[in-house]
C-alpha cells in the first residue's frame, strides 16, 4: 500500500513538473507584463548560489568596495544613520546611490539593489530635507490621515535620492520611558500604534513609485527589564537591546497586534530586534521568525537583521550565520565584513547546514519585494522629485503635524493662547532657538546634534513671525533678562515669559536614562523667567516626558511638545492662537521617578493619565 503511496505521489510530482508551464521557467523576467511571481520564478530559476547570498547580503555605503557591487552580485547597500555623502546634499545623494546601482545592473542578471536608509521622521540624514515631529508627537496627533500623508512625503523626499527602502516605522509599544528609543514609538497604547503604524506604512508604500516601509524591531523591544542590556556605545545601555522577560501570552498580547496590523497593510519588510526574548536572541527565535510570523501572521515580504546583529548570537560567526538563516531571516544586515558572510554563508550551504530551500524562499521574497517595487522598471533617482526634498509643501504638513503634536497640559488664566500684542515678549531657554534640539536623535547624524544642522524654523523664529510688528521679544539662552531695564534702571519684566526646557538629542540605548528628572539649568530658568515675567509659558522638548512636578505650580501655560522637527513655526501657531492645542498625552506622564515604569501595576495616579490634554480654542 505505502508502496502505491509513494509511487502515485512520483507519477503525481513528474505530472506537476511537465504540466509547468515553460513560461515559469523561461520567462522574461524583465517584462513587466508578466505576473511577479512568474518573474520571481524565472529570475530564480537562473540564479548560482553566489548570487543567491549575494542577493541576502547588505552593506554599509562606507564599507562596500564598488566594483564588490557587482563581483559579489551584492543585493542591497544601507547608509546608516549619518551615511550621508560629501556634501550632503539631495543630488549627490542621488549622484551616489545612482552610482552603486549602476555596478548592480552590470551583473550578469542585473538584479537592482535595494538602497535603505532610517527616514524615521523625514529622509532626515539628508540636509534640506523636511523634518517631521518624531514618531511620540504623531501619536499625540491621533490622526491616521496626517500620519499616512507624512509616510507619502517622506518616500518622495526618498525617491528623489533614489532609495526606495525605509527602515520605519517604529512600531514598539514602549513599557519604560527611560528608553531611549521612546520617542521612536507612537504610543504605549497598542491600538494606537498599531493604527498609526499601519497608516504610515500606507502612506509611503502607496506612492508611484513605491518605497517599501519596513515594521521594527520585531519584537518586545520596548519591553525589555533593566539593566538587562550588555550594550556599551559610548556609554553603557540599560534597556535598549536587553532582555524581555516575559511569557509567551504577554509576549503577544503586548507587542503583536502592532506587527499584525503592519502586515495587513502590506509592509513589505520587518526588521529583527537586536533584544532577546527570555535569554535568547531574537535573531535566533525560529518560533517567533518563521512560525508565527511568516506562518500564523502570514507575512509575504521579507525579513532583515539589524545592525551586525546576528553577531550578537552567542556563538562563533559561522553558527550565527546558520542559526539566524534558519531561523528566518532573509537578509542579513552585515553590514560591515561581508567578505567573512559571505564566504560563511556559502559554506553553511553548501555542507548542507542551511538548506537550500531556506535560501530560496529568503531569495524569492527579496525578489518579490524588488520587482513589487518596480526597481527592475526605474533603478534610479528621479530627478524630478528633487524639488520636493524641503519643498513647500512639505514643510507645510510638517508645521500642521507640529500644531497638532502639541499637548496643552496646564493653562492657569487662561494664559495661553498668548495675545499677540503683549508689549514684551522674553523667550528663555537653549532649546528655544536650535534646530538641532528641536529635531532630536536620527537627524543628520544618528544621536542627532544642536546646532544649526539643517535649514528649519525654531520655536524663536516661529515666535518673532507670530506676533505683532510692535511687539519686543527678547531672547536670551539662559533665560537672564537682568541687562533690560526701564529709564529707571529697573529691571524690566516680561509680559509674558516663555521658557523652552527639555532634553538634548540622544538615539537608541545612548538615551536610556535613570534619572528622567527636570535638569537642575532648566528648573533655574523656570525660577529665573518666573521671576521675571508676569505669566510664565513653559515649553518642553523632549523625546518622552520628563519629571516636573516640583515646578508645576510656578508654572501657568504648560506645553510638551515633543521634537517637532524643522518646522518650528507650528509651536507659534498654537501659542498664539492661530490655531487650537487638541494634543492627547500618548504616553502616561509620571509625577515622580518612584512611578516609573508607569504601566506597572500599583504606582499611584500619575501627574497626568494617558490621553490627557486640556482643549483651548483660538
Ligand atoms: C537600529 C535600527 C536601524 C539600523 C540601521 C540600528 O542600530 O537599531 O533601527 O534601522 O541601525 O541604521
Amino acid at each position: 500500500m505505502k508502496q502505491c503511496i509513494l509511487l502515485a505521489a512520483i507519477l503525481l510530482v513528474a505530472a506537476c513538473t511537465r504540466a509547468t508551464p515553460p513560461t515559469t521557467v523561461s520567462a522574461d523576467y524583465r517584462n513587466p507584463s508578466l505576473p511577479v511571481e512568474s518573474r520571481v520564478g524565472a529570475l530564480l530559476s537562473r540564479m548560482t548560489l553566489t548570487e543567491k547570498i549575494g542577493q541576502m547580503t547588505q552593506v554599509e555605503k562606507n564599507s562596500i568596495r564598488s566594483e564588490d557591487i557587482t563581483e559579489l552580485f551584492i543585493g542591497s547597500l544601507l547608509s546608516g544613520a549619518g551615511g550621508y555623502p560629501l556634501p550632503n546634499k539631495a543630488e549627490a545623494w542621488a549622484e551616489m546611490v545612482n552610482g552603486f546601482q549602476e555596478r548592480a545592473l552590470k551583473t550578469r542578471l542585473g538584479i537592482p539593489l535595494i538602497y535603505g536608509v532610517d527616514a524615521v521622521h523625514g529622509h532626515t540624514n539628508v540636509y534640506g530635507a523636511t523634518v517631521f515631529p518624531h514618531n511620540i508627537g504623531l501619536g499625540a496627533t491621533r490622526d491616521p490621515d496626517l500620519v499616512e500623508r507624512i509616510g507619502r512625503a517622506t518616500a518622495v523626499e526618498m525617491i528623489a535620492t533614489g532609495i526606495f527602502w525605509n527602515f520605519a516605522p517604529v512600531v514598539a509599544v514602549p513599557q519604560d520611558i527611560r528608553w531611549g528609543r521612546t520617542y521612536e514609538a507612537y504610543s504605549e497604547n497598542i491600538e494606537l500604534v498599531s493604527t498609526l503604524g499601519a497608516a504610515y506604512i500606507r502612506g509611503l508604500q502607496n506612492t508611484s513609485p513605491q518605497v517599501a516601509a519596513t515594521a521594527k524591531h520585531f519584537i518586545g523591544d520596548g519591553g525589555t527589564t533593566w539593566g538587562t542590556s550588555k550594550q556599551n556605545i559610548f556609554r553603557p545601555f540599560m534597556l535598549d537591546q536587553g532582555d524581555t522577560q516575559m511569557d509567551e501570552a504577554t509576549l503577544r498580547a503586548l507587542f503583536l497586534p502592532p506587527y499584525k496590523a503592519a502586515v495587513d497593510a502590506d509592509t513589505l519588510s520587518i526588521m529583527v530586534s537586536f533584544s532577546s526574548w527570555n535569554g535568547t536572541k531574537m535573531h535566533s527565535q525560529k518560533y517567533l521568525l518563521t512560525d508565527v510570523l511568516k506562518g500564523e501572521l502570514r507575512f509575504k515580504g521579507f525579513v532583515v537583521s539589524d545592525w551586525q546583529a546576528i553577531d550578537q548570537i552567542p556563538d562563533d560567526y559561522h553558527n550565527d550565520i546558520v542559526t539566524s538563516i534558519n531561523a528566518g531571516l532573509d537578509m542579513i544586515m552585515v553590514p560591515y565584513d561581508y567578505h567573512t558572510f559571505i564566504t560563511e554563508a556559502t559554506r553553511a550551504v553548501e555542507a548542507g547546514e542551511i538548506p537550500m530551500g531556506r535560501i530560496d524562499d529568503a531569495v524569492r521574497r527579496i525578489l518579490t519585494v524588488k520587482f513589487r517595487l518596480g526597481l527592475f522598471e526605474h533603478p534610479f533617482a528621479d530627478p524630478e522629485a528633487l524639488a520636493a526634498v524641503g519643498s513647500d509643501d512639505h514643510r507645510s504638513l510638517a508645521r500642521d503635524a507640529v500644531r497638532k503634536s502639541l499637548v496643552l497640559l496646564k493653562n492657569e488664566n487662561q494664559a495661553l493662547p498668548i495675545a499677540k500684542n503683549m508689549p514684551l515678549i522674553f523667550v528663555g531657554g537653549r532649546a528655544a532657538h536650535d534646530v538641532g534640539i528641536q529635531c532630536g536623535g536620527w537627524t543628520i547624524e544618528w544621536q542627532g546634534k544642536a546646532g544649526n544642522i539643517t535649514p528649519g524654523t525654531t520655536i524663536l523664529d516661529g515666535i518673532k513671525q507670530a506676533v505683532s510688528a510692535d511687539v519686543r521679544v527678547e531672547f536670551n539662552r539662559f533665560g537672564n533678562f537682568d541687562r533690560l531695564t526701564d529709564a529707571q534702571g529697573q529691571p524690566l519684566i516680561g509680559d509674558v515669559g516663555i521658557a523652552v526646557v527639555g532634553e538634548e538629542p540622544y538615539a537608541e540605548g545612548v538615551g536610556d536614562q535613570q534619572d528622567l528628572t527636570l535638569a537642575e539649568e532648566d528648573a533655574a530658568l523656570i525660577d529665573r523667567m518666573g521671576a521675571q515675567s508676569k505669566t510664565l509659558i513653559v515649553i518642553i522638548i523632549s523625546g518622552r516626558p520628563l519629571i516636573l512636578t516640583e515646578h508645576l505650580s510656578k508654572i501657568d501655560g504648560l506645553v510638551a511638545a515633543w521634537l517637532p522637527g524643522t518646522e518650528g513655526g507650528g509651536v507659534a501657531d498654537a501659542l498664539f492662537g492661530a490655531y487650537p492645542f487638541t494634543g492627547k498625552l500618548p504616553y502616561t506622564w509620571p509625577r515622580s521617578m518612584s512611578q516609573i515604569p508607569m504601566l506597572t501595576e500599583g504606582v499611584g495616579a500619575p501627574l497626568f493619565p494617558f490621553g490627557y490634554g486640556l482643549d483651548v480654542e483660538r
